[in-house]
């Protein structure tokens, strides 16, 4: 859930969902959510798919080339895998497609995207050798944050590995920004995970823009 905007339903209201309106919500956060829902926390959740779908639809802007680690370079460093099946989760405007050999891009918020849907919504019908999740896994609280990552353990194959680029809680500078809750990603919390999940961490280094580059692998 995101914590940002529960707390300030819960300051508005006095934690009591009865007084919420679609107006308050509309002067809060500037999104449109019906005022039908029972408690706070599904309007923080409503609140917050809405807000995250209007930043990453109209607002934010990629730059691929940026990265020290986890740009560009990454189409020769996964492609010297050979890898079987790639997926690409939050791929953005999807710009490893067709670079990357068989690369599928999911976003749920971008049109680019080959399956145009959110992660923890994702059905393949098959396992993928690599996972990218380059600035995806960093919306919500912790719980949300181990939800997805146990969802891309659960479908990688053995072996697999997964790159990620995550942010340690820098808000970003646009204004469309303010309520989008980044999860404060560290390196202790990198290895609590590959303790929960049983994978090794073969990498962790610092990459641009105080972002945390780190790699995965799927022990059998
Ligand atoms: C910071 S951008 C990074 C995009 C791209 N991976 C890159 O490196 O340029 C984060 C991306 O995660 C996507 N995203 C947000 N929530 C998601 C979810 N639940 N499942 C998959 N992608 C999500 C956003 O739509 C956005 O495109």
């Amino acid at each position: 859930m995101n914590r940002k905007i529960f707390a300030e339903l819960v300051t508005k209201t006095g934690n009591d969902a009865s007084k919420v309106t679609q107006q308050l919500i509309k002067e809060t956060f500037d999104v449109d959510v019906d005022s039908k829902h029972l408690n706070l926390v599904d309007y923080a959740n409503n609140i917050d798919g809405k807000c995250l779908h209007k930043y990453f639809q109209y607002h934010w802007e990629a730059d691929m080339k940026k990265w020290k680690y986890s740009g560009l370079q990454l189409i020769d460093q996964v492609n010297d895998l050979n890898p079987r099946a790639v997926l690409d989760v939050g791929c953005g405007a999807n710009e490893f497609k067709g670079k990357i050999h068989n690369l599928i891009g999911l976003d749920p918020y971008n049109h680019h995207a080959d399956f145009q849907i959110g992660l923890m919504e994702y059905r393949p019908m098959q396992k993928f050798d690599i996972i990218l999740a380059l600035g995806s896994i960093n919306f919500g609280g912790q719980n949300k944050i181990i939800a997805e990552v146990s969802k891309c353990v659960n479908m990688l194959e053995d072996d697999g590995i997964m790159i990620f680029r995550v942010n340690p809680g820098v808000q970003h500078d646009k204004p469309e920004a303010k309520w989008i809750e980044f999860f404060a990603w560290n390196v202790p919390f990198i290895i609590e995970l590959a303790e929960m999940f049983n994978l090794k961490v073969l990498d962790i280094k610092d990459d641009s823009n105080k972002r945390k580059y780190f790699v995965y692998r799927k022990v059998k």
